[in-house]
């Protein structure tokens, strides 16, 4: 019996995963899955302040001393290393149109990563406000179900990579009948109308989700003779998706349209876990966003609630690096916690969302982690959330940590995207 209802929680669990609709997912439950506040636990959380028994005091010893240790330890524990990017890589840019009524322009870039024909190549979309002086600042983030999702307009490139089957989908390949499908997670005419420019990639493009043994993607470009799969401490999917967006950046930094300067990363659910990494591997990323990002993303890993770092490693074993699952069922012996992976945005901005009704990501777990990054921001004199309770819902909290919790169940909305705008105009100040 026991052993069906396990079966069960994992078939929900993955049926929960596979399904990328905007609509709420369903919650995963099971003996192993918990959702009772008082069965949490109180593990106590490793100190982002103290190295190897020695308090850290000032900045200086954060950026040179600590946040280095705390780098390495999510690089060789948690989602492995990446490597430097490919020397050959190429972008093809091509010509600028008119988008959105003569709104915005838009212009597509591929990024090749090698030189070898057919080799793995990932296209950006790059809408940038007409009517307002440039360089702008933007939003960077990966989508799920390619390019031509994001918006109905019929000029953005249908998607040739492979894709999950579901519907408009055939035979892993998208069809007419996908495109604007997520327009709702992409409100592009509101971000371009309050100045900022959105480039996005399908993340299917870097490494397509499921596990081949890294075989396709990005990885096998990157392998020593005769290695076949990455090292224990080496990149899994989650890092080459945020090593993608480091390489979209590559490309902006070339763009005279956009403030390289001024660039926010942000990610939905797994794909918040990325731009959280993403923010911490790559620092010139100005801003970091995680909405509903949940276990292995914002949300503590040491609290019982939701999902775990087992069921994690079981359902999703490419995501992370292998010597993650060391601590599969042993949570308590990883180094870190993720309060530490948002630390390592500071003191740059970070806006953590959750959303009420996701309670498979433990909200509440979000909001404890971005609380507990806050002696980190101490240090550069900077105020965290400002709030030493969970806020109510739809009441967004923070100076240079932000946080809401929105009502409503798993899914990135115009109500997310509004307060990521207004934190970004505190932040990159757009006109
Ligand atoms: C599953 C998974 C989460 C993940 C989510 C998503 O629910 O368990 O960790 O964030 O999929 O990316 O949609």
């Amino acid at each position: 019996m026991r052993t069906m209802m396990l079966r069960h929680a994992a078939l929900l669990a993955i049926a929960a995963a596979l399904t990328l609709s905007p609509v709420a997912r369903a919650q995963p439950t099971g003996p192993d899955v918990n959702y009772d506040e008082s069965r949490v636990g109180e593990l106590p959380l490793p100190d982002p302040l103290v190295a190897w028994g020695t308090e850290v005091k000032d900045a200086a010893t954060w950026r040179q001393r600590r946040r280095p240790e705390i780098l390495e330890l999510f690089r060789a524990q948690v989602y492995g290393r990446s490597p430097a990017p490919p020397a050959e890589m190429r972008f093809e840019v091509d010509a600028p149109v008119s988008a959105l009524d003569g709104k915005a322009t838009r212009r597509e870039i591929r990024i090749l990563f090698t030189e070898r024909p057919g080799g793995p190549v990932m296209d950006l979309l790059l809408f940038v406000p007409n009517g307002v002086e440039r360089p702008v600042p933007a939003f960077l983030g990966l989508n799920f179900q390619g390019n031509h999702t994001v918006h109905p307009d019929p000029g953005i490139t249908l998607s040739s990579s492979w894709m999950r089957d579901g519907p408009g989908v055939v035979d892993h390949r998208a069809t007419e009948a996908t495109r604007g499908r997520a327009a709702s997670r992409w409100p592009v005419e509101t971000i371009v109308s309050r100045g900022y420019a959105l480039a996005t990639a399908y993340y299917g493009d870097i490494d397509p989700d499921f596990d081949d043994g890294f075989q396709n993607g990005v990885h096998p470009l990157f392998y020593r003779e005769g290695q076949t799969r990455p090292d224990a401490d080496e990149w899994g999917s989650i890092a080459a998706w945020a090593w993608g967006l480091s390489r979209a950046l590559d490309y902006l930094e070339t763009d005279n349209d956009v403030d390289a300067d001024r660039i926010a990363v942000i990610g939905h659910s797994r794909l918040g876990k990325t731009a959280l990494w993403a923010g911490a591997e790559d620092e010139r990323f100005a801003m970091v966003v995680s909405n509903d990002s949940g276990e292995g993303g914002a949300a503590l890993s040491r609290r019982w609630y939701g999902e775990t770092v087992g069921r994690l490693n079981r359902v999703f074993p490419h995501w992370f690096c292998a010597n993650y699952r060391q601590y599969s069922d042993d949570v308590e012996a990883l180094p870190v916690d993720q309060h530490m992976l948002i630390a390592l945005a500071a003191p740059r901005p970070v806006y953590v969302a959750s959303a009420l009704e996701d309670r498979w990501a433990d909200p509440r777990g979000e909001f404890l982690a971005a609380k507990a990054a806050e002696p980190v921001y101490a240090l550069f004199g900077l105020e965290g959330l400002g709030v030493e309770e969970w806020p109510p819902p739809d009441t967004p909290v923070g100076d240079v940590i932000g946080y809401h919790v929105r009502r409503g169940g798993h899914d990135l909305t115009a109500y997310d995207w509004g307060r990521y705008l207004d934190f970004a105009d505190r932040h990159l100040g757009s006109e």
